[in-house]
């Protein structure tokens, strides 16, 4: 105990700052004045048993010593005007701040991005508490497709008699599409990267929101030729140069035809495994020639022009890259799962 004691004194000694005459005594009041802490353990010495007297004797001295020379070098340095201020050692290196890391989901946002852009498309935004018109209506939604159900779209305001005057959370950014047409004329070449809302329980597959980047280009003579040859170079650009696609036919109310694009699996190179139900195939996005009613729908004349568009879902993406097998990862800000990406870009 007295040993611990006399320790843990030395340490803190050792530790002493004073930058004036008046912090240098109180200093010394505390530790070597009759009632000092140094002076109390002299004063327990008597308590020792006679065979350790020698041991405690020599420590107590010890601590002793170092008091007394730590406060007259204290001393000396407060006559000498250096104060702890001056002695501040102005050319040392800094502690090296810690600084965040991207998220993986803007580091797979930039990149996709990055890809359109050097293909000449520009970045377009809209809001994410969006009316009916632009996210169902004007992309040939007809009134009672299942989509517009409770069951996926959060409504913000409904009006069951006329459900066009409905304000809901976007649920694809496919409403972007539909303000950009509506309110300029072709050529258009954008894509729209944005979060979008489900109404969908949230499990490791599933989540309620989720990122979405939307691609549209109209003008004449664009065909499914052009769409295929632009899919082709932006899966190769993502996932590497001997990467291969095939197109699936599918359906979205505002593309005719409506494709859903494969790419060849990453892992086993299409050859088949576990990850991809030993198909050797991925999907990743969906994409189609806008329908001529939707180019009607927002004032673009679909005699003079055609346009196709496509829509990939971020988190997909960055799971195919990164192997994350939980969505819900992305959105719990867990630094240990964060720092993984630390050295990504
Ligand atoms: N909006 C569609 C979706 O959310 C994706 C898509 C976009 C499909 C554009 C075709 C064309 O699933």
């Amino acid at each position: 105990m007295l040993l611990e004691r006399i320790e843990a004194l030395k340490a803190q000694i050792a530790e002493l700052q004073a930058n004036n005459e008046e912090a240098l005594e109180a200093l010394r009041i505390k530790y070597l004045s009759k009632k000092g802490e140094v002076t109390a353990l002299f004063n327990e010495f008597r308590n020792v048993p006679a065979e350790q007297k020698r041991e405690f004797g020599q420590r107590l001295n010890e601590l002793k010593t170092l008091a007394t020379e730590k406060i007259n070098a204290l001393r000396d340095s407060c006559k000498a005007g250096e104060s702890k201020a001056a002695k501040i050692d102005i050319t040392r290196p800094a502690a090296a701040e810690e600084i965040g890391t991207r998220h993986p989901l803007t580091l797979v946002r930039k990149e996709i991005i990055r890809i359109f852009e050097r293909l000449g498309f520009t970045l377009a935004d809209g809001p994410e508490v969006e009316d009916d018109l632009h996210v169902f209506t004007s992309l040939n939604f007809a009134a009672d497709h299942p989509a517009r159900d409770m069951q996926d779209t959060f409504f913000i305001a409904s009006d069951e008699n006329d459900v066009t005057r409905n304000i809901v959370l976007r649920s694809h950014t496919s409403s972007v599409q539909s303000r950009v047409m509506l309110s300029s004329q072709p050529p258009i070449r954008i894509i729209c990267p944005g979060r979008v809302y489900r109404n969908e329980a949230i499990t490791a597959r599933a989540h309620c929101f989720f990122h979405q980047i939307e691609g549209l280009y109209i003008d004449k003579n664009v065909s499914f030729a052009d769409l295929k040859q632009v899919l082709l170079y932006f899966a190769k650009e993502l996932f590497g140069p001997e990467t291969k696609i095939r197109l699936r036919p599918s359906y979205f109310p505002f593309t005719e035809p409506s494709a859903e694009m494969d790419v060849s699996c990453m892992l086993c190179s299409g050859k088949g495994c576990s990850f991809c139900k030993n198909t050797g195939w991925v999907e990743i996005l969906g994409c189609g020639m806008v329908d001529p009613n939707v180019l009607d729908a927002c004032g673009i004349d679909n005699k003079e022009y055609t346009g196709y568009a496509f829509g990939v879902g971020v988190e997909r993406i960055t799971n195919l890259k990164y192997m994350v097998k939980d969505l819900r990862m992305f959105s719990e800000n867990d630094v240990r799962f964060l720092r993984e990406f630390e050295t990504a870009h």
